[in-house]
């Protein structure tokens, strides 16, 4: 009889934690494939709502002129079919009460996601902040709520749109180092858009730069109703070459060649000052960056997000065009590109008619790349 009832008792405890761990899984993904098919061929707007540095500053004038329904046209007849359009909170969140989002403000990005969706072209909303906004993030409790209530709101007013064509990315790269505290936020952050718009998709990433292996670091969100993204700019010494963030000696590395080999690193070592970064230009030579060491990087992601069943997107790559030999920046953007492509996922590149350019512009007007353009198999 002991022997029974204490065999029972086993059953039940079992049967209580299976639930138990079934309860805490979160439940399949809802994404609809139609939804998601939007987003395969994506390009960035940049310096228009976000990282403005047009002296006209974030104003009516800057907004109109910056990118223009032309060049929305230009961005629909070079084959591309979504728009991510970085917008920074800061200009529209006012202190103790983040959730009333100046009206002229909002007139003037939904002049923008109308002109967008209008071409046929899905967007979307991403929160692009400036770092010291996302310091503040990292560390302030009371900061994270108002932004909480700036969400909500921006989602709401956003809600009336198809939900197939607009999607809304938390936070781009969120600098958050800890990455056990960004979970925490980002699952905030998610359900306060979840109020505002029920029926959207949400894009969530990794903490920090939202790199690659963030992501494989996260947890999933209990909200089903969401795809993953990653950005993917390895390695950074090649793709940054000549630039004036991040990481200080980028600014001095110049014509680094890619694929990667240990003579061609070494003659650019050699103009590097400090010998700590000249090493770094030396290992860059010796690990392999070409299109297998690419596909290994990315497939890491793909089988990540195949496991747990979930829709992924890689919604910034690209190279910075200002010392960059033009064969092998479009060597590296086709590599990732065709990676992402045959493990099924969605891009956007890094950027329009910035440093990154797809369309540089020239006397004010974006004149498409062919090369850049056929590296990303576009016409
Ligand atoms: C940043 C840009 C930068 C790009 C490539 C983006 O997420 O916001 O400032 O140019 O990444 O580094």
């Amino acid at each position: 009889m002991k022997i029974r009832f204490c065999f029972l008792s086993a059953i039940a405890i079992c049967i209580t934690l299976a639930s138990h761990v079934a309860a805490q899984q979160p439940p399949p993904n809802s994404v609809p494939s139609a939804r998601l098919a939007h987003l395969r061929h994506g390009i960035n707007t940049s310096h228009w709502f976000a990282q403005v540095y047009d002296p006209k500053g974030y104003s009516k004038e800057h907004f109109e002129s910056w990118t223009t329904a032309e060049d929305i046209a230009l961005i629909k007849s070079m084959g591309f079919d979504h728009v991510r359009l970085s917008v920074n909170p800061q200009p529209m969140m006012s202190r103790g009460h983040a959730d009333e989002i100046p009206a002229d403000y909002l007139s003037w990005l939904d002049t923008a996601v109308q002109m967008i969706l209008k071409q046929g072209l899905a967007v979307v909303i991403d929160v692009h902040p400036e770092s010291e906004f996302k310091t503040k993030l990292a560390s302030e409790g009371e900061f994270t709520e108002q932004f909480t209530d700036y969400w909500r709101a921006l989602a709401r007013h956003y809600s009336k749109l198809d939900p197939d064509r607009v999607f809304f990315e938390i936070l781009n790269e969120p600098e958050v180092r800890d990455r056990f505290r960004w979970a925490g936020l980002q699952t905030k952050l998610a359900a306060a858009i979840r109020e505002g718009a029920p029926q959207h998709t949400i894009i969530a990433a990794g903490a920090r730069w939202s790199d690659d292996d963030d992501l494989l670091f996260l947890d999933l969100l209990r909200d089903p109703n969401v795809i993953y993204n990653f950005h993917f700019y390895e390695p950074h010494v090649f793709t940054h070459q000549g630039a004036t963030w991040g990481v200080n000696f980028w600014h001095t590395v110049s014509g680094l060649p890619y694929p990667s080999n240990p003579e061609s690193a070494q003659k650019v070592a050699a103009q590097v000052p400090d010998e700590i970064n000249r090493l770094y230009v030396l290992r860059y030579g010796l690990e392999h960056w070409d299109s297998a060491r690419i596909d290994t990087e990315i497939g890491a992601v793909a089988e990540w997000a195949k496991r747990r069943n979930i829709p992924l997107v890689c919604n910034e790559f690209g190279a910075y065009r200002k010392v960059s030999d033009p064969k092998d920046r479009a060597a590296w953007i086709r590599d990732v590109r065709t990676a992402l492509e045959q493990h099924g996922i969605g891009w956007a590149m890094w950027d329009y008619a910035g440093g990154f350019a797809v369309a540089p512009k020239q006397n004010g007007r974006a004149v498409p790349d062919d090369v850049t353009l056929h590296a990303l198999g576009l016409k």
